[in-house]
């Protein structure tokens, strides 16, 4: 009697054991799908609000160009160069594009990689202009570096998961570890640091990648005189519903002298210059 109690008793201990497994196999699993169900979800709806917004952008667009209907007419002459003249800009390795709506093409290559310190490169073709900038800023008496510049794919697949890891290892979801890396950190395939035309510099004053860069006087030299060297200041304040991205004062990037003049002095975005 209680040796068939026991045999009994252990039989179930046993599934219960099995069952228990199978169960904590389960979760994880279950975790794992979550989460990236979780980022594709978070992706699509970050997806459709920038259509909406590019969508908006558009129809306002047209509303205001209606009424100039004749005018455009009259200046279309006129415009046929302008849009030539746009056309050209486009295949000027110069202004290329790069954001999450313009993915960088997988086969770019920056041209000749120069090194400006021990860890960064710059495409060769920027390397002057990026070098006399500093040169001269430091003639200035100002005391900055370039903290980063070129960043192949793998790299920027590193510091975007790790900027996601970061953000839930401080308690957020998944899906809000995404949202808030997404607008700091360009996901891999649309960083223009790819290009190797854009670096991020700091003052050695103050190291820390945030607003207050932007208040040390190496940030405000260069925002007041980086288009003299063919640079804009990429991630202005005030444009981040157009850059996707925050205000990121260190972030520099090349487009020639003749682009950076207007852009910075019309306080316009590259998106602004390129595609309106
Ligand atoms: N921080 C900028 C947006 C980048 O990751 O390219
Ligand atoms: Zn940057």
């Amino acid at each position: 009697m209680n040796r068939n109690y026991m045999r009994i008793r252990n039989r179930i201990l046993r599934k219960i054991n099995s069952w228990h497994g199978a169960a904590i196999c389960g979760g994880i699993i279950g975790l794992a799908a979550g989460i990236l169900i979780t980022v594709l979800c978070a992706r699509s709806v970050i997806a459709d609000e920038r259509e909406k917004f590019l969508a908006d952008k558009g129809s306002v667009t047209e509303q205001t160009e209606n009424p100039e209907d004749e005018l455009t007419k009259v200046n279309a002459t006129a415009d046929d160069s302008e849009a030539s003249a746009k056309e050209s800009d486009t295949q000027d390795w110069r202004l290329i594009l790069v954001n999450e709506d313009h993915p960088l093409d997988a086969s770019y290559e920056p041209e000749s990689l120069t090194s400006v310190s021990e860890t960064c490169q710059v495409d060769g073709r920027i390397y002057e202009d990026l070098q006399k900038m500093m040169e001269d800023g430091e003639a200035q008496g100002l005391s900055m570096y370039v903290t980063s510049a070129y960043r192949a794919y793998d790299r920027q697949v590193e510091i975007f998961n790790q900027s996601m890891q970061e953000r839930m290892d401080q308690g957020m979801t998944p899906l809000e570890a995404y949202q808030e890396t997404s607008i700091q950190v360009a996901m891999p395939g649309t960083s223009e640091h790819a290009t190797g035309l854009a670096v991020d510099i700091i003052s050695t004053e103050y190291d820390e990648l945030d607003e207050r860069q932007g208040d040390t006087d190496e940030q405000k030299w260069l925002m007041e005189h980086c288009q003299e060297y063919g640079f804009i200041l990429r991630y202005p304040s005030d444009k981040s519903d157009i850059t996707g991205i925050i205000y990121e004062p260190w972030h520099y990037r090349y487009v020639g002298k003749e682009a950076a003049e207007e852009i910075m002095e019309q306080g316009l975005t590259l998106e602004e210059y390129l595609l309106s």
